[in-house]
């Protein structure tokens, strides 16, 4: 299977990128095929331009946009990496989410119903955070982030959302133990979803 990681953070070497690394050689060792997205190193610009809105007169999807999706048209799977930044995932990560999954590509509207476009493709999204998953429950954090990025953002593609692993008390000066605790739940998710699946497979 063709396997999708966008990853989303600024910094080369963070708990972020190391999760989405791991489970990237994971899926490969599995003898899937990955392609590793990291939106800062891309550059992606997040800012969706006046063109890119679905009514526009002269409607025209610049060429890193159309990239994107054609990386993931060719995905079976896709699985997202990000920190949550003031309850919610980071402004690059929400722009390629607006550009990337764009009507025409991810969904089309017809006699003013969506219609999905992207039905048969799986995903994973992979999430931490400072707070402990009690202050995520009690500030109303984790009702958000379920309510916007699974409920709504993908379903409406038709793209159905396997799991959400989220890391809490993420901090800096994290134990050793701990990352590699945490690492080793991005292998066991990759185990879960992938183990069983055959790799050729579109
Ligand atoms: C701009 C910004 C906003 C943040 N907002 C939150 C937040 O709302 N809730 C929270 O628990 N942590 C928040 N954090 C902490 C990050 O979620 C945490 O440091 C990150 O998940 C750790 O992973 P990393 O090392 O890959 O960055 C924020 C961090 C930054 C930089």
């Amino acid at each position: 299977m063709n396997h999708l990681v966008v990853i989303c953070h600024p910094r080369r070497k963070s708990f972020t990128q190391a999760i989405g690394r791991r489970y990237a050689e994971a899926v490969e060792s599995l003898g899937h095929d990955v392609i590793i997205r990291d939106l800062y190193r891309l550059r992606f610009d997040p800012v969706l331009g006046e063109g890119e809105l679905p009514d526009a007169e002269r409607r025209r999807v610049p060429s890193a946009v159309r990239r994107e999706q054609r990386h993931l048209a060719a995905a079976g799977a896709v699985a997202f990496f990000y920190p949550i930044w003031w309850a919610f995932m980071p402004a690059m990560m929400k722009g390629y989410i607006d550009r990337v999954l764009a009507s025409g590509f991810a969904y089309d509207i017809k006699n003013d119903e969506i219609v999905p476009r992207l039905a048969g493709k799986k995903a994973l999204i992979f999430t931490s955070s400072a707070a402990d998953m009690a202050d995520l429950r009690r500030s109303k954090q984790w009702r958000s982030m379920r309510l916007l990025e699974e409920d709504n953002m993908l379903s409406l593609c038709g793209i159905e959302l396997l799991d959400h692993v989220h890391f809490a008390s993420v901090v800096p000066g994290l134990p050793k133990r701990s990352v590699e605790r945490h690492l080793a739940m991005a292998v066991a998710a990759v185990e879960k979803h992938w183990g069983n699946a055959p790799a050729a497979q579109g």
